[in-house]
């Protein structure tokens, strides 16, 4: 395989070649994701929620994410992998920004960190790029200030919040990002955000006129039933035939169908 970098997702927007983008938290899940040609792998802190069972992403620690990382990176040939930095290992100051980005790409193996936020993180952004590290953005719906925020509900559809949106994108390129996600905004003002720089926009929840797509694995997948906003586009029912198939299993050990004489030594 020719790895992917973040120099190829860069060309890969001049060449106005979509980029595709995947959560894996897991070795046999990100297994599967890279085998399946998936440009980008995010350890997100979306772990916190799908893996952990968490209401928010905060509560998810630096090591967890490290954890889930190493698993990861262990089954990746070909894509990239970024990994999110969590709540709490980034916003004090650039030092620990720095700090918690070196301990991810030392024990995780990981090829690049991603951080929510604009202006606000300047410094820490700068900080980071400056030892060498990839760095991803990420702006409008950023999960981990929900407790700022109020609800889930899309971002930036007030003229002050699309104006800094748009600044912020613009800044980001400015400081060396090489890509940025765009979480549940407007279409048209995502789109705006892609035309107004050369760094490559990965959209969720933001319409089709940004450089890639991203998706949480297990929405996409289909196996939880709860989470149905419209930006998710499902690609299986995983949660009816995983639990028919569990439920299968279940009544073959009750009926004694299962092992029959050729499923034994
Ligand atoms: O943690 C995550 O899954 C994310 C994506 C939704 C972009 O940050
Ligand atoms: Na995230």
């Amino acid at each position: 395989y020719k790895r992917i970098t973040t120099q190829s997702l860069i060309e890969m927007k001049a060449n106005a070649e979509k980029i595709s983008m995947l959560t894996a938290y897991d070795f046999t899940m990100a297994g599967m994701v890279d085998a399946a040609g998936c440009d980008v792998i995010l350890v997100g802190d979306s772990a916190s929620n799908v893996m952990a069972g968490h209401e928010t992403t905060l509560p998810i620690t630096l090591d967890q994410m490290i954890y889930h990382a190493s698993s990861v990176v262990r089954a990746v040939k070909r894509a990239l992998v970024v990994v999110d930095l969590p709540f709490g290992s980034y916003q004090s100051d650039p030092k620990e920004a720095l700090r918690s980005s070196i301990r991810i790409m030392k024990e995780s193996g990981g090829h690049a960190v991603k951080l929510e936020g604009g202006s606000e993180i300047k410094d820490s952004i700068k900080k980071i790029l400056h030892a060498g590290i990839p760095v991803m953005g990420h702006l409008g719906l950023t999960p981990q200030s929900i407790y700022k925020f109020g609800t889930y509900t899309v971002r930036a559809k007030e003229e002050a919040e699309a104006e800094k949106l748009l600044e912020d994108v613009k800044l980001l390129e400015r400081l060396g990002c090489f890509a940025i996600v765009l979480e549940k905004i407007p279409a048209a003002l995502a789109e705006k955000a892609a035309k107004s720089v050369n760094v490559p926009i990965i959209g969720i929840g933001a319409g089709g006129g940004v450089d890639g797509q991203v998706l949480v694995i297990h929405d996409m997948l289909g196996m939880n039933n709860e989470f149905s906003p419209r930006f998710l586009r499902r690609y299986l029912n995983l949660y009816e035939q995983m639990t028919g198939a569990i439920g299968n299993y279940v009544a073959d050990v009750k009926s004694s169908d299962f092992p029959n004489a050729s499923e034994q030594y």
